[in-house]
């Protein structure tokens, strides 16, 4: 297991902290119905909307989205390790922590293997560098100078090129490192037995932590090709991409050197280094994930003001939208700069002065002010309806502000747009809904759930056995219909619980699964039941579409096997499986 502490110690360990126990430590816990709730202690607002469920020992914040057991709890409010918050626990519990064994041992691995991670990663970038440096490969000299970049900003952001396929696994070896290393540093990936470098090729960027280390790469490919633009280290014990900023450690050098006013978010790591050529070095950029609320803490680990810059088009008004909130709920001050249509920071920097994107950047609106700019000019305000809607939106938003008079401000402002008296709309924004609970509508109205029908229905079901709901019953069709291994995982400890006459206990779930990083076992913990569906019409609906769904992907599986088989007794067998299923589908129906 991911611990390297014995499962049975775990579960004594959770036992004897009891969560509420716990978090009442570091916040005001009050019980409201079953549920007990606080003001999140890991983001700022003024209503509660972190709850604890006492009776399943875990919390959720419905604003920021942290969730997790007891120990998650404790990692992330001393910022300590999994280890470490065990300790913690330990001693408050007087118990003790396990002696050095074959358990602890792994953790000790664990961190040697990093180690190694680490200092390979560095001669690796310093091995790409040198490549650009000393050998001056045509194709990459040229791509650099079309993007103008000189040496002092190769060396600034430790540019480098890859050869070819094999040339860093030469290096390597040379230098000592295992196969097994080189694999799992991210460095290197396999096909067919033989080694190869994963960034073959390309142009190198490094991506360096705020304590400067290099932990993975991004490259991009020179030529036209049907392969992703970047290509980004995947996923390996130091590196995980939803979780770093690029140029973070230029940020930590401008803080310490007091030359910090705010922190530029832009979207590719090509528009940080443009920035920077040009005198503005205080750029960061999310490597081509979604930002996450891990990005927001770890820019606000540095400073409080951020500037939003994304690319001037539409994904990028889109991305704009999606961040706001994560930003704004991780306690920072939020402005947007808007770039002229179709053009990122790079493409503007190149047509304008530094002083225009200076400019830029100065009126940069506060969110709110973009917020309500951007929902104005969704409606048509000659419509009563729609102007109606205009208000009622704006005023979810200026809601959520913490202070009066910065509500003021921007009440004024709606008056100016809707011409509605000021008296009017502050009656309206107090009978407006409580801020958590809006957010989840607009979660629902705003962002059209992406979840297809099948994830859909995988949920709800996971979700109702997990919960316990009395008319969710464990069934053999819902394991044979599941394709993702965490979720097979999920219902075999459901299954194995109930096998035991126990009933599954939601915090066991922090131990079989990295929930902050694994969107659908978060999901399904999380589960929001509605009065639509939570019944058995609807679990028994769920259960029959994933019978359909899965008897129809066998079909198509047979179907595609009698094209290619010529043996006709085979044939004749696939035929007889394939009525066999119509037959079930018919009966499903
Ligand atoms: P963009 O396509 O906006 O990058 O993607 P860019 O900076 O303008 O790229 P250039 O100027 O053509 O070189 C923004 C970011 O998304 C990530 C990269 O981190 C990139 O910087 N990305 C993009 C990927 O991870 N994969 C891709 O295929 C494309
Ligand atoms: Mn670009």
């Amino acid at each position: 297991m991911r611990t390297g502490l014995s499962s049975e110690w775990i579960s004594e360990l959770k036992a004897n902290n009891d969560i509420i126990k716990i978090i009442s430590k570091y916040a005001n816990v009050q019980k409201k119905g079953k549920t007990h709730w606080a003001c999140c202690p890991f983001h700022i607002e003024k209503t509660p909307s972190f709850a604890i469920n006492e009776y399943e020992q875990f919390f959720h914040c419905f604003g920021c989205g942290a969730s997790g057991d007891v120990i998650k709890f404790v990692e992330k409010i001393e910022a300590v390790d999994f280890y470490d918050a065990c300790k913690i626990l330990a001693t408050n519990s007087h118990m003790q922590m396990p002696e050095i064994s074959g358990d602890n041992e792994d953790i000790k691995q664990k961190k040697k293997k990093k180690e190694t991670y680490l200092k390979m990663l560095k001669d690796t970038a310093n091995y790409y560098h040198m490549n650009l440096v000393k050998i001056r490969p045509m194709l990459a000299m040229n791509y650099i100078k079309k993007r103008g970049l000189d040496a002092s900003i190769l060396k600034t952001f430790g540019i480098g090129y890859s050869l070819g396929w094999n040339e860093v696994v030469d290096y390597l070896s040379r230098l000592g490192y295992t196969k097994e290393d080189m694999l799992d540093s991210g460095i290197c990936e396999r096909k067919n037995n033989n080694l190869f470098d994963a960034q073959s090729k390309r142009l190198i960027f490094p991506i360096i932590n705020s304590y400067g280390d290099v932990v993975g790469f991004s490259a991009r490919l020179l030529e036209e090709a049907d392969f992703a633009k970047y290509k980004n280290t995947a996923q390996t014990l130091i590196f995980d991409k939803s979780k770093c900023v690029y140029n973070i450690n230029s940020i930590k050098n401008l803080k310490h050197e007091n030359n910090l006013n705010e922190v530029i978010m832009v979207e590719g790591q090509m528009d940080v280094i443009s920035l920077y050529k040009n005198g503005f070095k205080n750029a960061v950029a999310c490597m081509g994930t979604a930002l996450t609320s891990f990005h927001a803490r770890e820019i606000k680990r540095f400073l409080d003001k951020v500037v939003v810059c994304f690319d001037g088009d539409n994904a990028g008004k889109q991305a704009t939208l999606r961040s706001l909130e994560i930003l704004v709920n991780a306690g920072l001050n939020v402005y947007v700069a808007v770039l002229p249509d179709g053009l990122d920071p790079d493409d503007y920097l190149n047509k304008n002065s530094k002083d225009d994107f200076e400019k830029l950047i100065k009126n940069a609106k506060y969110w709110v002010e973009y917020l309500i700019n951007t929902i104005y000019s969704k409606y048509n305000h000659n419509k009563p309806e729609e102007k109606s809607k205009f208000i009622k939106e704006s005023l979810f938003v200026i809601k959520k502000l913490s202070s009066v008079a910065e509500q003021d401000i921007y009440l004024n402002m709606l008056k100016e747009l809707s011409n509605i008296s000021i008296s009017v709309l502050r009656e309206d924004m107090r009978l407006a809904k409580d801020d958590f609970i809006e957010v989840e509508e607009k979660k629902d109205s705003a962002l059209p759930s992406r979840d297809n029908a099948f994830l859909k229905a995988v949920k709800f079901v996971l979700a109702a056995l997990l919960h316990k709901k009395k008319y969710a019953k464990v069934n053999g069709n819902i394991k044979e219909s599941l394709k993702n291994p965490d979720n097979i995982m999920l219902y075999e400890y459901i299954e194995k619980m109930n096998k035991e006459g126990k009933t599954p206990i939601v915090s066991a779930l922090f131990d079989m699964f990295d929930v902050e990083d694994n969107k659908e076992i978060y999901d399904i913990i999380n589960y929001e039941f509605s009065a639509e569906n939570d019944n058995l019409d609807y679990y028994e609906d769920c259960i029959k579409y994933l019978v359909k769904v899965g008897l129809e992907g066998k079909l198509q599986e047979i179907s595609r096997a009698l094209t290619a088989e010529t043996d006709l007794d085979k044939r004749r067998q696939l035929s007889k499986e394939t009525q066999m299923i119509i037959l079930k589908l018919k009966g499903n129906n």
